[in-house]
């Protein structure tokens, strides 16, 4: 893959050209050195880890750490794109397990790696993307080791806890909230950190941009639930609807259930069963994206992403900080 004509548009709009030139321009290096880091000397191995790498992806989570890392002075510091690789592979690690535990046929607008092979091929092409995030860790020093192990740590306890009711006392919405931070706001959390602090920046800026991350992390996650109900089309490069049909209460569903009108019976007694029917999957997607709670979570992420630029309040006043607030809104209202 030649990073000067494949490497992906910027999956944020940046309004200030010199900044979007420099992050395109360090997206296509880091684009390069993950085709490299995929690679094995068994061959069956190289294709079946770049396989969802060549299918495409927003490189959502590689972007923020060059973005975090402009708020410090060593932005073009090569740690910067080992620390964008780091996350990038975690991440596609963690798409790989996904896919099995969700059955998901597709991913990224190609076969999941379940689908294409099984999934003894995709577990394991997941664990080697892990170590050879892993490995690569190592080049970072012994605290960034340790924090991608936390992370992952916390992303898998999020996976695990997914599958599990909510302990005793404590309530849907809470226990899908501890889920969605654990699974996704944990890896965006550290990919604003490592971008900081590879870059150069203060203990200050640095804490502030974890803590933005964390939260930008979540309202993520939840957009992604919200479209997971309101796509009609797999535009995504996702089929829709794979939420509810494993099962998974998401923010829209959660607040769906809390409504008391006698109109949403039918709604309520689909939403309680099983959805592995096609027809009875379709006619709750029918229902639920007509629903007053689709909005009404999308307001709540949005008010997350307030949240989360509220804590850019320590950076000064200019592009980079533009972007990170640009980044959040595009977040919140994010269409695919
Ligand atoms: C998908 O992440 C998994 C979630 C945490 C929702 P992305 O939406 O970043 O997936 P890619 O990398 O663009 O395929
Ligand atoms: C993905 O969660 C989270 C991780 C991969 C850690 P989902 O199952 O909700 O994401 P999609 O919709 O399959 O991308
Ligand atoms: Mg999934
Ligand atoms: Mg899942």
């Amino acid at each position: 893959m030649s990073p000067s004509n494949s490497a992906p548009a910027l999956a944020l709009p940046i309004t200030d050209e010199a900044l979007a030139e420099r992050l395109r321009r360090r997206m296509a290096v880091v684009e390069e050195a993950l085709a490299g880091h995929a690679r094995s000397e068994a061959d069956f191995v190289t294709e079946a880890a770049q396989h969802l790498m060549e299918a495409g992806g927003k490189r959502f989570r590689p972007l923020l750490v060059l973005l975090a890392a402009e708020a410090g002075d060593r932005a073009d510091s090569d740690e910067v794109i080992t620390a964008a690789c780091v996350v990038e592979l975690t991440h596609l690690a963690s798409l790989y397990h996904d896919d099995v535990m969700d059955e998901a046929e597709l991913r990224r607008g190609a076969d999941s790696a379940n689908a294409r092979w099984d999934n003894h091929v995709a577990i394991l092409t997941g664990d080697w993307l892990f170590s050879k995030s892993s490995e690569l860790t190592a080049d970072l020093g012994a605290d960034a080791v340790r924090i991608q192990a936390q992370t992952f740590t916390r992303l898998v306890e999020g996976q695990i806890l997914e599958t599990v009711k909510p302990g005793p006392g404590v309530s849907a919405l809470d226990h899908y909230l501890r889920v969605v931070a654990g699974k996704t706001g944990s890896l965006i959390a550290t990919s604003a950190l490592y971008g900081a602090r590879f870059g150069g920046a203060s203990n200050e800026v640095e804490e502030a941009l974890a803590a933005y991350g964390e939260m930008v992390g979540s309202a993520f996650q939840l957009s992604d639930d919200i479209l997971d109900v309101a796509s009609e089309t797999d535009e995504s490069g996702k089929t829709p609807g794979t939420d509810l049909r494993e099962g998974v209460m998401t923010l829209p569903v959660l607040m769906a259930l809390e409504s008391e009108d006698p109109a949403d019976a039918r709604l309520h007694e689909l939403l309680r069963g099983d959805l592995t029917d096609d027809a009875l999957l379709a006619e709750t997607l029918t229902l639920l994206r007509a629903h007053s709670a689709m909005d009404e979570a999308r307001r709540y992420v949005i008010a997350r992403a307030g949240e989360a630029k509220a804590r850019l309040a320590v950076l000064p006043d200019g592009p980079v900080r533009s972007a990170l607030e640009a980044f959040a809104d595009a977040v919140a209202i994010r269409s695919a």
